[in-house]
């Protein structure tokens, strides 16, 4: 068990220190752990960790203990001075090239050292190669100017309004707050999440307990739009020291900038009145089938900018942790593999959709907030020598993604047609078929199901392989970020009017559309039954994804089509008890193994309503076409070179 953990007397209100713990038998056994100078230690592994990540040894991961998750693991015993010191370790190589399309960038590093894992012992707040601003305790503190430092400064924001007449509650909008109140997660006194669900009927809650990164974005919007900021803050910060925290799967271990999918507060009886609370943190490594979930740290960046917008409380993603985290996880994020595209490659499961549906390779919900964080990034980052190069890069990789989404990615009936008419095994840099798709690939539902108005981004792209199905949630997201084009943002939403039935019926929205069935059940889940066709992520429906339909019918003036939404939602959900999903080809049974008062379903009611009620908050959260980044254009190469750039020679959707 992983765990960040605070001491605490049960009969004091605790004191509200976080610190990590460490269970290097080299640095924490019993017998000397109290003669360690932090300060030396800090000394000592900024040489140990100045070593760039590729000449990491084989055996860095060795030497760490997992046995210690016992409460007295031995912290119990050592001086506050060496605790507070346990924390990350952030070093980063001094590569600074400039070279066209330079991908080259201040990278962060948090590493084992050689030979003993050394992972979350200090932090060292570095701003670029030789300087070391300073060393920070691992510490955030209740009242002070940490954590609970009170209410942040809700009301400063650039949109929010102190003064709108507050609207009366509906009887379901009052509902929806107890329990979402109810449902709020505190940790040392202080609020810093929501769980995934709060069914009482649940005997067998399996990691529905949890915060989860994701699901937790709606209930924060929820509160910031209500003016709440703590619980927000809290989380962010409380998340971001789980972020480069020791995690393993069978003594492997993922990218350090990997945000966890869920943590848990557990409370530990130490000896006689004391306790301790701890968090416990899931970067997949407990999660049914292991899945890597990529989407939290994009979620987590997306919130940070949220925050900032909605409150006015610009100095959280100033601090220099805050920016570290960031800077980790688009290190991971932006880092060189064996890509040729420049859509991010995952694993299945890696988002939402976290059991195997086939949406391995580059799905669009993936690249479609990928996309966000990335914009939301360019708006964070302290901009000075040290993070040039990775700005070039987050602009570079900005231009070439949204560049290949619109291009690729896009369905409509024209393209349909394109594609029935492709020739393939085209062998040349001016192939139109340039992933060699053979049309027989069309399914034949598609053909009788695009309408003639719309369109919308297919939901996954590879050498050979077109996903066609829709998926909701990228697609919003596409439009939400701009990813897409005005053109087809708007198309996006023409189509979902024109489908309605299938992609809202019952109750807003489809996951996904259509399921897969019989055979390619069998193939593409493994034979899943929770993933049944129409049921859960197979075309079931998702009332959470309402809030993210609601701003993005805001953000291109279509506010009619999200009040039918919520009003459906509105009718249905009390009395179904706020299911976690539906079933059916129309939505119209509550799912059948649906949780009842699902946190995100709530949340992304009550944050529909209020979106709906102040546009002009929502326009804080949204983002417009920047014709700055299509002007990017890295390659180098003109029309009159050898070859030939092959944005230039594509028939672009990029401008329209
Ligand atoms: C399920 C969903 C996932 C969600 C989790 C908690 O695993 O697939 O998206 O985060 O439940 O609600």
């Amino acid at each position: 068990m992983n765990i960040i953990r605070i001491l605490t007397k049960s009969t004091m209100k605790p004191t509200c220190r976080i610190f990590l713990s460490h269970r290097n038998s080299l640095f924490f056994n019993t017998n000397y752990q109290s003669n360690i100078d932090p300060l030396r230690v800090l000394g000592s592994l900024r040489g140990i960790h100045n070593t760039h990540k590729a000449f990491r040894l084989p055996g860095s991961g060795f030497g760490q203990s997992k046995a210690i998750t016992r409460p007295n693991d031995g912290f119990g015993s050592l001086p506050s001075r060496v605790v507070l010191a346990l924390s990350r370790v952030a070093s980063y190589s001094t590569t600074v090239e400039t070279r066209v399309n330079d991908k080259s960038f201040e990278r962060i590093y948090v590493q084992g050292g050689a030979g003993v894992n050394l992972k979350p012992l200090v932090v060292e707040r570095i701003d670029n190669d030789e300087n070391v601003i300073g060393e920070e305790e691992s510490r955030i503190e209740v009242n002070g100017d940490g954590v609970g430092g009170g209410q942040a400064n809700v009301g400063n924001s650039e949109g929010l309004s102190e003064s709108k007449v507050a609207r009366e509650e509906s009887e379901a909008e009052k509902v929806a707050w107890t329990l979402l109140r109810e449902a709020v997660v505190m940790y040392c006194g202080s609020p810093v999440g929501t769980v995934a669900a709060n069914d009482p009927g649940d005997k067998q809650p399996l990691n529905y307990d949890q915060v989860f990164l994701r699901d937790f974005v709606p209930s924060a919007l929820t509160f910031l739009l209500k003016g709440e900021g703590e619980i927000v803050r809290n989380f962010l910060l409380h998340t971001l020291q789980l972020q480069s925290w020791e995690k393993t799967v069978d003594c492997y271990s993922p990218g350090q900038g990997l945000m966890p999918a869920s943590f848990k507060v557990r409370t530990v009886a130490l000896d006689e009145n004391k306790n301790e609370e701890v968090l416990d943190p899931d970067f997949g490594e407990s999660a049914i089938g292991r899945v890597a979930p990529v989407d939290s740290g994009l979620w987590w960046i997306i919130l940070l900018r949220a925050y900032g917008k909605l409150t006015g409380d610009y100095a959280l993603q100033e601090r220099v942790d805050v920016q570290t985290g960031l800077k980790m996880i688009l290190n991971l994020c932006l880092t060189d593999g064996f890509d040729m595209f420049p859509s991010l490659l995952v694993t299945d499961g890696s988002c939402m959709i976290d059991r195997r549906m086939g949406i391995h390779g580059h799905p669009l919900e993936i690249q479609a907030l990928f996309y966000s964080a990335l914009r939301c990034s360019r708006e964070m980052l302290a901009v000075n020598e040290g993070s040039n190069n990775l700005v070039r890069a987050i602009n570079n990789r900005l231009s070439a993604l949204s560049f290949h989404i619109r291009e690729y990615y896009w369905v409509d009936m024209k393209k349909i047609n394109e594609i029935y008419r492709y020739k393939t095994e085209e062998y040349s840099m001016d192939a139109i078929n340039k992933f060699n798709i053979y049309p027989e690939q069309i399914p034949s539902w598609l053909m009788d199901w695009i309408p003639e108005k719309g369109g919308y981004m297919m939901g996954n792209l590879q050498p050979a392989h077109m996903d066609f199905r829709f998926f909701t949630l990228g697609n919003l997201w596409s439009i939400v970020s701009s990813l897409g084009t005005p053109k087809q943002n708007t198309a996006i939403l023409n189509l979902i009017e024109a489908k309605w039935d299938d992609i809202v019926g019952h109750m807003p929205l489809k996951i996904g559309y259509p399921a897969v069935e019989n055979e390619e059940w069998r193939i593409i889940t493994g034979s899943d039954p929770k993933n049944t066709p129409w049921s859960y992520h197979n075309g079931g429906s998702w009332p959470t994804l309402l809030w993210q339909f609601t701003l993005a019918c805001i953000k291109m003036g279509r506010l009619e089509l999200a009040q039918k939404a919520v009003a459906l939602a509105e009718k249905r959900l009390p009395l179904d008890r706020w299911p976690e999903y539906y079933d059916t080809r129309t939505g119209k049974f509550i799912g059948k193994q649906a949780r009842l008062y699902q946190t995100w379903t709530i949340a992304g009611f009550l944050a529909s309503k209020m979106l709906l009620e102040n546009p002009e908050m929502a326009s804080l959260l949204f983002w417009e076409e920047d014709y700055e980044l299509l002007e990017i254009c890295v390659c180098a190469l003109s029309k009159s070179g050898r070859k030939k750039c092959s944005r230039f020679a594509a028939k672009s959707q990029i401008l329209v």
